[in-house]
């Protein structure tokens, strides 16, 4: 489709919500949220984080969605509209987050898919040192670069297809799907020996550990936040820019957040009574402690490899819509600006992410160190951007668009300007800072 040819736009009115659910529901609620919690220290994270998604997300997600429809445009193209000059980089920024997230979130979908069949076939091992060896040679080499593959090849097929017949309807069976799964194993695992001990740890945070690690807890409960919204990175943008109608966005937002919010939550009241029953440190850090303690309590459980297959094969399906929006950044830009057409960008975009994944389907340190990047450092970087440029210099603009669809705001409208322009750009400023440090730690 050439750049003259009428744009696309969602077919129902319900498509753009569950769109956005789909790509803000993903591995950011399922494998990432649980081992934040884990690694910042339980309730105390979960805490700042749930503060976070209020008082940053939910401006911060508007903040994406007014550009978005405002322009009708990719994220460069949009920035290029409305700031000009030098702000088109910051489009460029956002475009290079989703090409670097992208590459590893595939190689950990690929576990999922992985993991899935694992307990089909053979069922989990219940030991956790089998279970820890057996993730070293089923996460990295070349099982991890092949299931990467074969992950990759499905989302570039769907994106191919394009919005209307591919990622809107693969998005309304995915998320129906996924609430019931999680609410059905969260119920199940409330049963368990452990869950009092995982409530307690989950549910009742200690003001002493925030007290003495706010300045790790403060940049990953950001980070997180952003992540598991999809924002920071043009998503919204993108998925708003397919919007015709006037919408309600604040209602729009308040329904994406509240989904993407409640299975994260509730995610964490399956992992942990799992965890706890089966007598893992839910502190374990990094990107595969998931994986393999999950699995080692799969692998303890009656009916484990059923329970297991069920939840790992929902994270597969949930992965897809995430990456499916995440893809779509890239693509919708290609489409938009150059003259080609959409199944050829899809598939030249997915296969250089297909290889820029392969180092981290090589070797989980690196997979670390790619996430810890573009989490803590690219999406709020490109994110604290665009909330500086809209909220100083276009609010007239950004206030005018939300108020189509919802009618004058009144006074709400300079509150939503002033809390971007302060509390959220600060909150960014400091969680960069500390992350960088982190980072380079
Ligand atoms: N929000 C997705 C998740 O939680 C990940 C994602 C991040 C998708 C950024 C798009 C953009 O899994
Ligand atoms: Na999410």
């Amino acid at each position: 489709m050439a750049a003259d040819s009428p744009r696309e736009q969602w077919a129902t009115r319900v498509g753009f919500i569950f769109a956005a659910v789909g790509s803000a529901v993903g591995l950011g609620n399922i494998w990432r949220f649980p081992f934040q919690v884990g690694q910042e220290g339980g309730a105390a994270f979960l805490l700042i984080y749930l503060l976070f998604i209020v008082l940053i997300g939910f401006p911060a997600m508007l903040v994406e969605f007014v550009v978005g429809r405002h322009t009708k445009r990719n994220p460069v193209g949009a920035l290029k509209r409305i700031g000009g000059g030098v702000w088109q980089y910051v489009g460029w920024i956002f475009i290079a987050t989703g090409f670097v997230i992208l590459s590893y979130y595939s190689v950990v979908a690929g576990w999922t898919i992985r993991y899935t069949l694992l307990g089909l076939q053979d069922g989990y091992l219940g030991d956790a040192a089998e279970a820890e060896a057996q993730f070293v040679t089923l996460a990295s080499g070349l099982d991890a670069i092949l299931f990467h593959a074969i992950f990759m090849a499905i989302v570039i097929a769907i994106v191919a297809v394009g919005i209307q017949r591919g990622i809107e309807l693969a998005v309304k069976v995915i998320v129906p799907a996924i609430v019931v799964i999680t609410v059905g194993l969260a119920i199940y695992a409330a049963t368990l020996a452990g869950a009092g001990d995982a409530y307690s740890y989950y549910l009742s945070p200690e003001w002493g550990t925030i007290a003495a690690e706010w300045q790790s807890i403060l940049p990953a409960a950001a980070g997180q936040a952003f992540f598991t919204l999809s924002l920071g990175m043009g998503v919204m943008i993108t998925y708003a820019s397919y919007l015709d109608e006037d919408r309600n966005l604040a209602e729009d937002g308040a329904i994406i957040i509240g989904f993407d919010t409640a299975i994260a939550f509730v995610t964490g009241l399956i992992v942990f009574p799992i965890l706890f029953t089966a007598g893992v440190d839910p502190a374990d850090p990094g990107a595969g402690a998931i994986f393999v303690s999950l699995a080692a309590a799969f692998g303890d459980l009656t009916l484990g490899w059923l329970i297991g297959a069920v939840f790992f094969g929902t994270v597969a399906i949930a992965a897809l819509s995430s990456a499916i929006s995440l893809m779509e950044v890239v693509v919708s830009y290609v489409v938009d600006e150059r003259d080609v057409d959409r199944a050829t960008a899809a598939l030249v975009i997915g296969g250089a992410i297909f290889l820029l994944g392969i180092p981290s389907a090589y070797d989980l340190v690196l997979l670390d160190l790619f996430d810890l990047f573009a989490d803590q450092i690219l999406l709020v970087f490109g994110g604290l951007l665009l909330m500086i440029l809209v909220s100083w210099s276009l609010s007239e603009l950004a206030v005018d668009e939300l108020e189509r669809g919802i009618g004058d705001l009144g006074s709400l409208g300079p509150v939503w300007i002033w809390t971007v322009r302060l509390l959220v750009v600060l909150v960014l400023i400091i969680a960069l800072v500390l992350g960088i440090l982190d980072y380079y730690e």
